[in-house]
C-alpha cells in the first residue's frame, strides 16, 4: 500500500482491501480480439446444428417438482468458512521490510495473485506495497496504474528475485526472498504469477489466503453499483409496454408466485473468436469458418495449437469444445429450465455475435444482458471498459441464485471457488458427456434430457476436496472451510 511505505511500517495488507479495477486493469482481453480483423462475425448466420433437439427444446415442459429441485439452495454440507479463529493473524512486532509483486494476465488471475502476496507479506513479515489509488490522497485523480508500475520497476530493480520457481514454499521465499530484504529494505518478486504453493503451508497462512480472497478483497463502490444495478434489473424486471416506448415502464407483477420468479441464472459464456480458434473444433460454420479460424489459429498461434492434431470427434468426446451458445442453451433446457427462467448473460464479444446467441434466446426469451441497465449513464460507464465489465459481471454472478459457466477458465475457475465459499448453487458442465450426446444424431429428446438429467446429478455443488497442486481459491474446502 503506498500510504504503507510512507508512514505506516507495521501495516500489512490484511485489512480491508480495495480492488481499483479501471486503473489496474486498462485492457484484459484486447491484444489478441485486434490483432486480425474479424472476418466471421458478420459472416452467414450459423444454422442451429441440433436442430431436432432445439425444436423439442422450445416446446418443453417442466414439472413444479423439477422446478423446485433446480432453485433450491445448495444444502449445508456440513462446513462453513472458518473466521476470526487465527490469534496468529496479528501483526508482526516490527515489518521486515517492503515486498513488491508483479502481476500479469485477466483480472481472476491477478485477483490470485494479490491474494498470494498478503499470503508472502505474512510468511516474511514484510509490508506489501500494492498500487491502491481509489481513496489515496497522494494519488488520488491524477496517475494511472501505468505510470506507478514504471516507477516502481525502475526504483526496485537491483532486488528483484527473478528466479521464484512454480508453486514455491514458503521456506524458499524465506530462504531467498528475506536476504532481499535484510539487505535492502525491499524485494520484489516478479514473475510472481502462480510462484506460491497451495501445498504444504502453514495453516495459518491458507487462513489467510482464504480470508483475502473471499472477504476482504473487494471491488470499488463504483463496481458494486453498477453490479446492484444490474442484479435489481434481473430480479425486480421492469416490462416495457406494448408500444414499446421507454417511457411507460411498469413492475411485472403477474408472476410472484411462479418458482424461480425474482430469480436468475448467470450464465458465463466465453465463446469468443481466440476461444473458437483455439479449440480447433467444428462450429458449423461451413468450409468458410473452418478455413478462417485455421488462419487466425496460424496468424496468433503460430500453428502451436495441440487440439489441431485431433479431429472434431475426437476432441467433442473428449470434451475439449466450448459449449456453444445453442448447446449451452439444450442443456439448461434439458436441466430443466424454463421458458421463464431470467439468465444473465456474462459475455463480452460472442464469436459470430447476435446470430449465434438467437438460438439460446428463442430457449430463454428473458435472457438479459447489461443493456439491462436502467440509465443510459450507467451504460455509458461500462462501454468498451472490459476490465470493468470482468469486475462487474463477477460481482453479478456472486449474486446470482444459479451461476453456470460454459467454458472452463480463469473467471470459471475463481466464480465457482468462492459460490463453495458462500454454499451457492453452481452447476458444472459435463463437458465430455455433453460432446458425446451432442455427436450423435439419433438421439431423442426424452434421452437426451435423461443423460443430460443423470450427468449432472453430482455437478451442482456438490462439495469436492482440493487435492494436491489445486489451487486454494478453486477448492476452498477443506483448507478454508470448518466443520458447522
Ligand atoms: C413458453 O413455452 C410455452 C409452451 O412450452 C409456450 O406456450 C409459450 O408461448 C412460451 N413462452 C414464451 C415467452 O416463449
Ligand atoms: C514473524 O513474526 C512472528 C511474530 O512476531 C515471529 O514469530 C516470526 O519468527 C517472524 N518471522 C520472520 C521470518 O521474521
Ligand atoms: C445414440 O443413441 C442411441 C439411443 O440412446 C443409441 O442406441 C445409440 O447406440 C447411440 N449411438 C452412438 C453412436 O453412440
Amino acid at each position: 500500500m503506498r500510504e504503507g511505505c510512507h508512514n505506516h511500517r507495521r501495516r500489512t495488507m490484511t485489512g480491508a482491501l480495495l480492488l481499483l479495477l479501471p486503473l489496474l486493469f486498462p485492457s484484459l482481453f484486447t491484444p489478441f480480439s485486434h490483432a486480425f480483423p474479424s472476418l466471421l462475425s458478420e459472416l452467414n448466420a450459423p444454422n442451429p446444428r441440433h436442430s431436432r433437439l432445439l425444436r423439442s427444446a422450445l416446446e418443453r415442459q417442466t414439472s413444479a417438482e423439477q422446478q423446485t429441485e433446480l432453485w433450491r439452495p445448495s444444502p449445508i454440507q456440513g462446513s462453513k468458512p472458518c473466521l476470526r479463529q487465527d490469534s496468529t493473524l496479528s501483526l508482526p512486532e516490527k515489518s521486515q521490510g517492503y515486498i513488491q509483486v508483479f502481476l500479469d494476465g485477466g483480472l481472476n488471475q491477478q485477483r490470485m495473485g494479490i491474494c498470494d502476496a498478503v499470503a508472502l507479506a505474512k510468511i516474511l513479515n514484510a509490508t506489501l506495497i500494492i498500487p491502491h489509488l481509489e481513496v489515496n490522497p497522494v494519488w488520488k485523480d491524477s496517475s494511472t496504474f501505468d505510470e506507478i508500475f514504471d516507477y516502481y520497476a525502475a526504483a526496485i530493480r537491483a532486488n528483484r528475485v527473478k528466479t521464484a520457481p512454480v508453486h514455491a514454499s514458503a521456506n524458499w521465499c524465506l530462504d531467498n526472498v528475506s536476504p532481499v530484504l535484510q539487505s535492502y529494505g525491499i524485494a520484489a518478486v516478479a514473475p510472481f504469477s502462480h510462484r506460491l504453493a497451495f501445498d504444504n503451508m502453514p495453516k495459518y497462512i491458507q487462513r489467510l489466503r482464504c480470508k483475502v480472497n473471499f472477504q476482504a478483497l473487494v471491488f470499488v463502490p463504483h463496481i458494486r453499483d453498477l453490479g446492484d444495478s444490474l442484479v435489481s434489473c434481473l430480479r425486480y424486471p421492469l416490462n416495457t409496454n406494448e408500444a414499446g416506448s421507454s417511457n411507460y415502464l411498469t413492475r411485472v407483477t403477474d408472476s410472484k408466485d411462479k418458482q424461480g420468479s425474482g430469480k436468475f441464472v448467470v450464465l458465463h459464456l466465453r465463446f469468443d473468436k481466440d476461444m473458437a480458434a483455439h479449440s480447433a473444433c467444428d462450429f458449423g460454420g461451413g468450409k468458410a469458418e473452418k478455413l478462417a479460424l485455421a488462419k487466425y489459429r496460424q496468424v496468433i498461434w503460430q500453428g502451436r495449437v495441440l487440439n489441431s492434431q485431433f479431429t472434431d470427434e475426437e476432441l467433442r468426446s473428449q470434451g475439449r469444445c466450448p459449449l456453444t451458445p445453442e448447446e449451452i442453451g439444450l442443456l439448461l433446457a434439458a436441466l430443466g429450465f424454463d421458458n421463464n427462467t431470467r439468465l444473465y448473460l456474462a459475455s463480452h464479444k460472442v464469436y459470430g455475435g447476435e446470430a449465434r446467441i438467437s438460438t439460446l434466446r428463442s430457449l430463454f426469451p428473458l435472457m438479459e444482458d447489461k443493456k439491462c441497465l436502467a440509465s443510459s449513464d450507467e451504460r455509458a460507464q461500462i462501454k468498451g471498459k472490459s476490465s470493468l465489465l470482468a469486475a462487474v459481471d463477477y460481482y453479478v454472478s456472486m449474486h446470482s441464485d444459479i451461476f453456470i459457466s460454459a467454458s472452463p477458465g480463469n473467471m470459471h475457475n475463481a466464480v465457482v471457488g468462492h459460490r463453495t465459499y458462500e454454499n451457492m448453487k453452481t452447476i458444472r458442465p459435463n463437458m465430455a458427456l455433453l460432446g458425446q450426446l451432442f455427436l450423435n444424431k439419433s438421439l431423442t429428446w426424452v434421452e437426451f434430457q435423461e443423460a443430460v438429467v443423470e450427468g449432472h446429478k453430482s455437478r451442482q455443488g456438490l462439495l469436492r476436496l482440493r487435492r494436491s497442486q489445486q489451487s486454494i481459491y478453486t477448492y476452498p474446502t477443506p483448507d478454508c472451510m470448518c466443520s458447522a
